[in-house]
């Protein structure tokens, strides 16, 4: 079936979709934050991540969720700023977040104790089991927020999401090329139009439930043709049948015509992915070494990405 032209994706998301309040105001923030980095001579790269939620009632108690956990978009933040990019964290509320989602599995009241036996003092210490790793990622935390290098901007729903990818590649717009986009986020493909939502809760008296879904609009055509069209644009493709995968990510890159896409199967998404472009293909593989000691795939994938990165810059300088 033919794509949607992209003047049709831009009406359907101001028709259907509702944009959160705060939209302007954001995108003037990402797009100072994009302008202020650019000149000091980094790049920028939009990190989405996490899942959407997709209303069923207007006064919502019931959604659809994307799976996610903010892993792959919090991990890779943090490998971007060591590499010496500035980043805006478009990600779910509550979703896993740069250097916190390292205590993700820890009770808190379990990492802390009181100092002397009674806890009459009053003062509370940290557990040294995971001291190490709390002044590690606290160092770290401290100098990517005195250097103003991480702008985290929330969503919810789907809705939020589209609006907020839209104001972000148009903000990210006049840095033209020293911009990229890493789009991780898990996003629905279907949702209820406004229109055709019930307002109130759907009563189960009612008997079973039979949905129909509309088609979301693939935001990437509008983001690569239109909204950003300069900058380095990298799509990720998740499957649970690896025999169809990489044909799906060579899909992608024929039909939307961006720089890359990043292929993972769920099961080993933790382990192994291929980036895809236009004329490679590279397989990034962690060995049992490297799970020994403690290498996150996510390094291996910014590393990959940000040196085709430079070389995207150059030619398009060149
Ligand atoms: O968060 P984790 O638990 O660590 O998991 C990470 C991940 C598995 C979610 C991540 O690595 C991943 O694969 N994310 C993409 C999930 C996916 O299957 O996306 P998709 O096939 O629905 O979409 C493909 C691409 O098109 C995505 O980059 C998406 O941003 C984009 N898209 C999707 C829908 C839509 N309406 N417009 C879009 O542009």
């Amino acid at each position: 079936m033919a794509e949607p032209r992209i003047s049709s994706i831009d009406g359907k998301l101001a028709e259907e979709f509702a944009a959160p309040s705060h939209v302007e105001e954001v995108k003037d923030k990402m797009a100072a934050f994009a302008e202020h980095h650019a000149a000091a001579g980094r790049r920028v790269v939009l990190i989405t991540s996490g899942g959407t939620k997709v209303p069923l009632e207007s006064r919502t108690v019931r959604f659809l969720d994307n799976f996610s956990s903010g892993r792959r978009g919090a991990c890779s933040a943090e490998y971007f700023m060591d590499s010496g990019y500035a980043v805006i964290f478009l990600h779910r509320h509550r979703s896993l977040y740069p250097y916190t989602r390292m205590f993700s599995t820890i009770n808190m009241l379990d990492a802390l104790q009181f100092r002397g036996e009674d806890g009459a003092s009053g003062e509370v210490v940290v557990n040294q089991q995971v001291l190490p790793n709390i002044v590690k990622a606290l160092k770290r935390y401290h100098e990517v927020k005195d250097g103003r290098l991480l702008l985290p901007i929330e969503f919810n729903t789907l809705s939020e999401y589209l609006h907020l990818l839209k104001a972000a590649a148009q903000a990210l717009s006049t840095i033209g090329s020293k911009a990229m986009f890493y789009l991780a986020a898990a996003v629905s493909d279907f949702y209820i139009p406004a229109s055709e939502m019930p307002e109130h809760k759907i009563q189960s008296s009612n008997g079973p439930l039979q949905l129909s879904m509309n088609m979301v609009p693939k935001i990437l055509s509008p983001l690569v043709k239109d909204w950003a069209p300069q900058a380095f644009v990298i799509s990720f493709k998740l499957e649970t049948d690896a025999a169809i995968l990489l044909d799906k990510a060579r899909r992608a890159l024929d039909t939307y015509r961006h720089q890359a896409v990043v292929a993972n199967v769920l099961d080993s998404r933790r382990g192994y992915v291929v980036v895809v472009t236009p004329e490679t293909q590279s397989e990034l593989i962690l060995t049992e070494e490297d799970v020994k000691n403690e290498v996150e795939i996510e390094e291996r994938i910014v590393s990959n990405l940000t040196s085709a990165h430079e070389k995207f810059i150059t030619q398009q300088v060149g």
